[in-house]
């Protein structure tokens, strides 16, 4: 019998305690955690993102702030306003939301937000400080993929994990930090030959490669753990990269999409925030 992880109930717990840390955090230090999220342009999906950022920062105390730029902004403009944002008290936390239009060069950008701010956890700085075990902000996705696994109450030491997709958001991370919690960590890609084969070994399988479906039973050993990190919208509903109906009667556990990583996604951005809150007394 396979066992969902409910994302959105285990969001709504830990979103319950950081509540309350704010409102310590006030009435200890007068200190309220600030978070401000730059959007340039009007993608709408990155609208929707930004609409659920703050929403989330308003139900939990945190004061957000949206600063909305032109898709025309130069990237000069936008760096001006960050290294603002870098030397503003009131904000401890910085977000510019990506993709950012074409003239600008992402990495000048995230390299400009300054790392105890970095709320993202995208900085080459933190990357590092992940790589060397000493992160304090880790990126918001594979964070909330660690907490759903360690809910499940099976021990990641020992396990071999297999991560499909490498991308520098939530592929990598995540495999280093599974790989901190002394899982076996395989990374596989578009290009690992026999990927049935390979995915087949893991007792813990994170699959992130954005392709609705792609991964079915045959991936999978019976009763692995299966996160389904893909949310591609399709014919107006939210579509993970995992077959759902099939991978129900297989799997021991399995994220449903929506209502599995999403939700933790956010809540881990609210809770970075608090933490780059707490780091700057
Ligand atoms: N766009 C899609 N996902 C993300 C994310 O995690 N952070 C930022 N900054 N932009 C995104």
């Amino acid at each position: 019998m396979t066992q969902l992880i409910d994302g959105k109930a285990i969001a709504k717990e830990i979103r319950k305690n950081i509540k309350e840390e704010v409102v310590t955090l006030y009435n200890e230090y007068r200190l309220i955690p600030g978070l401000c999220v730059i959007l340039v342009g009007e993608d709408p999906a990155s609208q929707i993102y930004v609409r659920n950022k703050e929403r989330a920062c308003k139900e939990v105390g945190i004061h957000s702030t949206v600063i909305r730029m032109s898709e025309e902004v130069t990237e000069k403009e936008l760096l001006e306003t960050i290294e603002r944002l870098n030397r503003d008290d009131t904000m401890h936390g910085i977000l510019v939301q990506l993709p950012l239009p074409g003239h600008i060069n992402e990495d000048a950008v995230i390299n400009a937000i300054h790392p105890s701010k970095d709320v993202d956890g995208f900085h080459p700085i933190n990357v590092g400080m992940l790589m060397t075990s000493q992160a304090n902000l880790q990126p918001c996705t594979p964070k909330g993929i660690i907490r759903l696994i360690e809910e499940t109450g099976q021990n990641i030491a020992g396990k071999q994990a297999v991560v499909i997709g490498r991308s520098n958001i939530v592929g990598k991370p995540v495999a280093l930090m599974l790989l901190q919690k002394h899982a076996t960590v395989t990374i596989a890609h578009s290009r690992t030959k026999n990927l049935a084969e390979v995915a087949q070994a893991a007792d813990i399988l994170v699959v992130a490669i954005g392709k609705p479906d792609f991964i079915d039973s045959s991936f999978v050993k019976e009763g692995a753990i299966v996160i389904d990190v893909g949310t591609t919208r399709v014919n107006g509903s939210l579509k993970g990269d995992v077959k759902f109906d099939e991978m129900k009667e297989k799997a021991g556990y399995l994220t449903p999409v929506p209502g599995g990583v999403g939700p933790m996604t956010i809540t881990m951005l609210l809770d970075n925030t608090l933490i780059a809150a707490k780091s700057s007394l």
